[in-house]
Order: C-alpha cells, then structure tokens, then sequence
C-alpha cells in the first residue's frame, strides 16, 4: 500500500475519500461544526452544501433526490429537497422555484482520491 501526502490546499478542509460516496446518493457529514450534505451524482461529479433545506430548515437535504436540468442549453445537476420536492442547483444553490431561497453550496475539490470542502463560514 502507498501512501499519497497532500498539502492541505488553503482554505478547505479533508472530508472523506471518493469511495466512502456512493454515486447516485448523498451523504450526511459533520464539518467544523456544521451539518454539511455531500452528493456524488450518476456522472462522479462531487456536490456538497448545507444539510439545512432553506424553505425550513429542515436538516434533510442529504436525503434528497439527485437529478440535473437543462439551464441556458447547459446540463446542471441538482437536488430536490426530499420533503416538499423544491429543487435547487449544485454548481450555485439557485432555487428552480418561482420564489424560493438559495442553497448555500459549498465548493469541492477531488484530490488524490480524497474530498476537499471549502470551509463552510
Ligand atoms: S423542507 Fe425542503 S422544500 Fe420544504
């Protein structure tokens, strides 16, 4: 077994590795303090955000449904709240809905098979 040494890159913190995510699903963490949901979409690409939906505060978002939606001719993966179903963008937090609070996402970086987070402030 090798062991790959990384410098922590500024500003973000080691979540997990790759493998720990199942593809498809999202996970619930605990990140300096706070409830983080991280995502691992069909394609392998990492999300991660608040695990609080911003229509309640309803901490479920790790449960919710992974999808993706055409916006300006571009695909977008995105995460339906598992309660009331209001969808929100990955890459930005936007809500698809009319009037509907952002997400507060969080940026990831794939580094050596590991997960990187930016710190939630
Ligand atoms: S609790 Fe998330 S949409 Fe209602």
């Amino acid at each position: 077994m090798t062991t790959q040494l990384i410098d922590a890159p500024a500003g973000l913190a080691e979540l997990c590795s790759t493998e720990d995510l199942e593809a498809g699903w999202g996970e619930a963490a605990w990140l300096q303090g706070r409830q983080i949901a991280v995502y691992r979409t069909e394609a392998d690409g990492f999300y991660a955000s608040s695990h609080h939906c911003p229509s309640t505060g309803a901490k479920v978002m790790a449960r919710g449904i992974l999808g993706d939606a055409t916006i300006e001719g571009r695909r977008v993966a995105t995460i339906a709240c598992p309660l009331h179903k209001e969808i929100y963008r990955l890459d930005t937090g936007d809500c698809l809905g009319a009037q509907g609070a952002a997400l507060n996402v969080f940026g990831v970086q794939e580094l050596g098979g590991r997960l990187w987070i930016e710190v939630p402030r």
